[in-house]
């Protein structure tokens, strides 16, 4: 399969991200690398999961409305705004939207980015299936190590046509995800570590995990893309619904191994 095939109506989130800079996109600001104890998949889950940003990251929004002097309207967007919608595209690619990226929808002035203060150079989180993220000002890859251990680089984008605007991108993305950083340490603690102890408790045979959140209220599009609301668990289904035909494949093939 192509790229061009294998990422289909995803491809303009990635020329979007290719365009950001006519000049082309600078990695020379390095990479962050970082490790945890637990499955890739709650990265992969939490790159393009919203709703845990109010209650996870609740300590840093208190912060930024404390500098703003008033309360930022995270949650209000969350809930309220149209504009925050999910996506969900063919072979697993997933995205969470806070503006249309469409060219005949553009406001004429954009009027800051999404006020969550990670570098929000981008209008979107993405997951291009199975482990290539783009989150704020960043590309990350997520990468298994064992089961229940993850090395993550977040590579931050730097654009060589707008050096003040890389270079507060670069600051707050530092504030929120550099080792002395507020959210990759809750992220990791409370959404990757605690969680997976929290799921080695078994209660009753049917304890399941239910990633239902929005599903009767889907929208399909002419062009197979699914449309959901901001908090909708949309992006997971689209991901682990590629993770379970891959797996399913994997068990009727002859070596165990299908391509992605
Ligand atoms: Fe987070």
């Amino acid at each position: 399969m192509s790229l061009e095939d294998y990422l289909e109506t995803a491809g303009p989130y990635l020329d979007y991200v290719a365009d950001l800079d006519p000049a082309g996109i600078a990695f020379s600001a390095g990479v962050q690398q970082y490790k945890f104890e637990a499955n890739w998949k709650f990265q992969v889950e939490n790159t393009i999961d919203i709703y845990h940003v109010a209650f996870t990251h609740k300590s840093w929004l208190d912060i930024l409305s404390d500098k703003a002097g008033k309360r930022i309207p995270f949650v209000r967007n969350m809930t309220q705004n149209e504009e925050w919608r999910t996506l969900a595209f063919p072979n697993g690619h997933a995205v969470h939207e806070y503006r249309s990226i469409d060219p005949a929808d553009q406001p004429e002035e954009i009027d800051g980015g999404h006020d969550v203060g990670i570098g929000e150079l981008l209008p979107f989180n993405m997951v291009i299936f199975p482990n290539l993220g783009f989150v704020g000002a960043q590309l990350r890859i997520i990468t298994p190590i064992a089961v229940d251990r993850t090395r993550v680089e977040l590579y931050p984008m730097v654009l060589p046509s707008d050096p003040a605007g890389s270079e507060k991108a670069l600051r707050d993305h530092e504030a929120f995800y550099g080792p002395a950083g507020f959210g990759s340490a809750d992220d990791m603690e409370v959404a990757f570590e605690r969680v997976t102890q929290g799921l080695e408790a078994t209660a009753t045979p049917q304890d399941w995990v239910l990633i239902a959140r929005g599903a009767k209220r889907e929208e399909p599009r002419e062009d197979g893309v699914r449309i959901g609301r901001s908090t909708d668990e949309l992006p997971h289904r689209s991901f682990y619904g590629r993770w379970r035909e891959l797996i399913r494949a994997g068990a009727d093939a002859p070596d165990g191994m299908v391509q992605p």
